[in-house]
Order: structure tokens, then sequence, then C-alpha cells
């Protein structure tokens, strides 16, 4: 079978972090046709579209995707750098890849965390972390007010306590956990842990304060725990999570949470095993998948070839896995260990002088070996 995967260079630093993917794609030789597709901020300056029809529609015709980075900008700073012609028209920047998160449905974010051996960045060595972060809602579900009307204020006289927002000078952005968002994300945690002899999922979330949207999370996991008889599952708060991870991160193996507490929280477990470098996501949906590095365009080393693409190469390892082909995956993934552990190549986050296609090369070399 040929697969068809669709990729998604972008701008800043994703291109390169893409032509060091295809490097090591090229040495697994997958039976696969690529497809490059526009997607980033030229495509907003140029056509008022960060993420033009002709790419959903050649997504549409893929099996997954490979995306690199694009740059976001704040609402005033986006507007300045349209093309003139298009300035006017009501025409909004919007983040791409949380788009095509909603757009696909791509509901489960799978972040590992995993320290390599011989990696100079770990800040502890036997950290192997799994996080399950919900992709489609919460604080990321997109409903937002500014200014707000008075038809929402009306709800605000429902309650005693909500009376003294009423008529007030604000902002809202509604934090929405449904019941099945969370059904989803918890049962693809378990499920995870279940096939990978994992013995805990944390579930982190905070419902001694935001006690219905926390508190139904928390509700729908201890449901869904009752399936998973063998599988440890812990209750924490997102604050004392952050600390918890630094504090004695060997123990978790997964941890499952909402939207932006997922954002935060696999940032935090980066940086325990060599950081944004090391980072690689995906986001997964019952009919497609959207696999990339964690970090974003970084305008600074954009055309360098300075960047660790190990996070991208890793986001390949994660979608050989998707496709099933689990013997290229590990292949990979011992490539890329033997490479770290060995130590002769190294980027410049890791102390090294190598350039992101000799990191690419090594670990292409590495597979080639195995
Ligand atoms: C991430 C990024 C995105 C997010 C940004 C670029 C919108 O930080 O993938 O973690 O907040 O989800
Ligand atoms: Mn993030």
């Amino acid at each position: 079978m040929t697969y068809k995967i669709a990729v998604l260079p972008g701008d800043g630093v994703g291109p390169e972090v893409i032509e060091a993917a295809m490097i090591v794609l090229n040495e697994i030789a997958l039976n696969a046709e690529y497809i490059y597709g526009d997607i980033g901020w030229e495509f907003w300056r140029k056509e008022g579209n960060p993420l033009p029809e002709r790419t959903m529609e050649l997504m549409h015709q893929t099996d997954c995707a490979l995306f690199g980075a694009i740059t976001s900008k704040p609402k005033d700073e986006a507007q300045k750098e349209l093309a003139p012609e298009l300035r006017g028209k009501g025409l909004e920047y919007y983040s791409p890849i949380v788009k095509l998160r909603q757009l696909f449905d791509l509901y489960a974010n799978v972040r590992p965390a995993k320290a390599y051996p011989g990696n100079p960045l770990n800040y502890k060595d036997n950290i192997n972390i799994t996080i399950f972060r919900e992709n489609t809602e919460g604080l990321y579900s997109g409903v937002e007010y500014y200014p707000v009307s008075k038809e929402i204020d009306e709800v605000f006289k429902e309650n005693p306590r909500y009376k003294k927002f009423i008529g007030m000078d604000k902002a809202i952005s509604l934090r929405i956990i449904s019941r099945k968002g969370a059904e989803r994300i918890i049962r693809a945690a378990f499920e995870y842990a279940k096939n990978n002899n994992l013995r805990n999922v944390t579930v982190v979330e905070k419902p001694n304060v935001l006690r219905e949207t926390s508190g139904l999370f928390v509700r729908v996991a201890r449901e869904i725990h009752k399936e998973y008889p063998n599988i440890e599952m812990w209750e924490t708060n997102i604050d004392a999570q952050a600390m918890w991870l630094v504090k004695n991160p060997e123990k978790y193996d997964v941890l499952v949470t909402s939207n932006l507490f997922g954002d935060i929280i696999s940032d935090l477990a980066s940086q325990l095993v060599g950081g944004l470098g090391f980072a690689a996501a995906g986001n997964i949906g019952d009919n497609y998948a959207v696999f990339e590095p964690v970090h974003g365009s970084a305008p600074k080393y954009t055309g360098l070839y300075k960047v660790n693409p190990i996070a991208t190469i890793r986001a390949v390892r994660m979608m050989l896995d998707y496709l099933g082909e689990h013997e290229k995956a590990n292949r990979l993934e011992t490539a890329i260990e033997e490479v770290v552990k060995e130590g002769k190549v190294r980027t410049y986050d890791m102390g090294g002088d190598a350039s992101t296609l000799d990191m690419a090369k090594e670990i292409a070399k590495k597979y080639a070996e195995l």
C-alpha cells in the first residue's frame, strides 16, 4: 500500500526541520507519496488565510500530515502585515494548528517526554512520561467575548455571586468541557497505558476551584478507570503536579488533562528531558492525524540550520506508529537513542555545533546500520 502523506513545512524553522525529517524518511524508504502543502504566515500576508482551502483539500486526500512550524503574532501586528488590498475586509488571523485540531477533530494531543540515556540535558534519568492533552475544547474552545453584550450579561443575573460582573468592562473566554470530550481523551490515555503495560494514569485538573469543568473531567475519569482495574489512577491538581514533575518525575507513566493545562505541563515535562528540541506531538483523531514538533517557528534561528531536528524526527516516529509501521518506528527510536548515547553529533542546545541536517544524517545513517 502506498501511503499519502501531506507535508506542511510552514515558516520560520519549519522548512529546515522538515527537510531534516525528509532525510530520515528517505532512508526509511516508506512506501509513501509526500505531497507538500501551503500553510503559515506567508499565506496570511498574501492571501489573508494562513490555511488556504487547497491545503485543506490536500489533507482530506491523505492519510495523515507532518507539520513543521508557523509564526503567530498578536492581532494588531497581524493586521499590519496583511497585503494592502486585503486590509479592512474584516479578515482575522487565527492559529492554523489550533484550527486543524478542531476541523479534523484531532482530540488527542499525545506528547511523550522520555529521557534518552546519555543526553547531557536530562534533568534526571528514567523519565518516561506520556501526556494526553485534550485538544479540541477547554480554554481553546474559541468561545470568547469582548466586548460582552447585554444579552450575555443576562446570564449573570441568575446567581447572586455573579452579579458584580454585570455591566463591567470585561472579556470572557469559556472553558468548555464536554462529557464526550473528557471521555475520549481519558479512554485514549487508559488504552495507551494498557497497550504499553504501564502502571499508572494521573488525571491532572483543578476540581477544588474549577468545580464544574474539572469536576466533570475527574468524575468521567473515575468511571472509565473502572474498566481498567490493573492500572492505578491518581488524581492531582495542576499546580501541585507541576511541582511533583520536578520533584519525582520518574513516578509518572501517563498524564491526562484538559487543553491548556496539557499545553503548559507538556512544556514543563519537555524541559526535564532536553527541552523543546526533543518534544514531539501527535494530534490524533478517529480519522486523521497531524504530527509536529512542539517547538514553534523560532524566528531568531530561521535559516541558520541550528535547531535540533530530533523533535521533528520523533514526530516521524509517532507517525510511523500511527500508520501501523511499528517495526520501522521502533528501529527509528533505537537510531535516535543510539545517536544521543554516542554523543558524537550534537546540536547547539546539546552543547555541540552540529547542524540540523548533520543530526538528521547521523540518525539516518544509524537507521541504515541497524
Ligand atoms: C502547542 C503550541 C500551540 C498551542 C500554539 C502555537 C497555538 O503552543 O502546540 O503547544 O497552544 O497549542
Ligand atoms: Mn504549547
